[in-house]
């Protein structure tokens, strides 16, 4: 089943071709980060009007890369939300129309699935039940899914999202935008402990994430040590700073790989899923694989190790892209659930 994947949820057009939710024939994604990169952030307004600019293009050339016709595919796959609501109506009503002159079935899928389902493109392995950490530059979830499809909070971002904790930090010491590549760079010749960041303890026993604590963590060691920031891109980075990203990056890892860990003991997964833009960061990767990637040996005498396998996918499907709403959307599109051009856009759709 070759399906047309659709993607336009905050600041990448993506479109990209999948054949069984398996084999990438084209994975396009115009990315808007010079647009954006003046205000130091994503801004709503001018992500729509880019999204309606370039999804013709960026579809048209999914085809191209491919070598397929428009009347190959068996359905199209469309984002249906969480995100940006006028980016996210671009890819919908895009596939809408299409989905209509071309007389093709259309799924709408929630980002957050298709970034899980990322994991499965190269991996077709992954077992069940499993453990997802979800962490880009708007969400951070921890998601047990017993089997396809099923899916169950446990827990999530009570304020900033790991990628936005990462972002903001970068643009207040004026390292450039979007902060976590940056951050993950610069942090490889710092000291992870030269700065004190505490992790909270959540007292209610959650699962749940907060980073915000870090953040005025990270402004008060800005105080403190008089560090300035950066006036002028190229100029030179103190050691002090190189520092202080390293011990705050190190702080939100080991925050993510801890509460990880505690919703693993409680769920017991056959595999951990690291997805979403964050996933790319070098040490957290590092960090998941050292902590999860072993045998774990059961509780009590005589039983049997149990071996968690960690999963993450490469940097081009980590990220916001369409192979991934695509491979998400091709069981449904199996299933033959009905074409329905009422469709509409949710800026705060659940998962679960
Ligand atoms: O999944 P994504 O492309 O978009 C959202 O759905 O938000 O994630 C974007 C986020 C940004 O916050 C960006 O700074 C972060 O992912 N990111 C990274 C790295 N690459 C991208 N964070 C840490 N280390 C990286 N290498
Ligand atoms: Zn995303």
């Amino acid at each position: 089943m070759l399906v047309l994947g659709i993607e336009s949820s905050c600041d990448e057009t993506a479109a990209a071709l999948v054949e069984d939710g398996r084999a990438v024939h084209s994975n396009v994604v115009a990315s808007q980060i010079e647009t954006h990169r003046r205000f130091g952030g994503v801004v709503p307004e001018l992500a729509s009007r880019e999204h309606l600019r370039n999804i013709g293009y960026v579809v048209w050339r999914a085809f191209r890369e491919a070598g397929k016709q428009y009347s190959e595919i068996d359905g199209i796959a469309v984002t249906q939300g969480p995100g940006l609501i006028g980016s996210l109506l671009v890819g919908l009503n895009f596939a809408k129309a299409m989905a209509y002159s071309l007389k093709k079935p259309l799924v709408p899928v929630n980002h957050i699935e298709g970034h899980i389902c990322s994991a499965f493109i190269e991996h077709p392995a992954v077992e069940y039940p499993l453990l997802a950490l979800v962490v880009s530059g708007g969400h951070t979830s921890l998601i047990f899914s017993p089997e396809p499809e099923v899916y169950q909070s446990i827990g999530r971002a009570r304020d900033d999202a790991a990628g936005e904790a990462l972002d903001k930090l970068s643009k207040f010491l004026g390292l450039g935008y979007p902060g976590g590549p940056i951050i993950d760079r610069l942090a490889q010749r710092g000291d992870p402990r030269a700065f004190s960041f505490s992790i909270p303890k959540i007292s209610d026993g959650s699962l749940d994430f907060s980073f915000s604590g870090f953040k005025t963590a990270a402004l008060r060691h800005i105080e403190k040590s008089a560090i300035k920031p950066r006036r002028r891109p190229g100029a030179k980075i103190p050691q002090k700073v190189v520092d202080l990203v390293a011990s705050y990056q190190q702080a939100i890892v080991d925050t993510l790989v801890r509460q990880t860990a505690r919703a693993a003991e409680s769920v017991r997964p056959r595999s951990i899923l690291l997805v979403g833009g964050v996933a790319c960061n070098s040490l957290l990767r590092r960090t998941f694989t050292e902590a999860f990637e072993v045998s774990q040996t059961g509780a009590g005498a005589g039983s049997s190790a149990r071996k968690i396998s960690v999963y993450f996918p490469k940097p081009s499907l980590t990220t916001d892209n369409a192979a991934m709403i695509a491979a998400a959307g091709t069981p449904k599109l199996r299933r033959g659930l009905p074409v329905r051009l009422d469709l509409n856009a949710y800026a705060d759709l659940r998962l679960c």
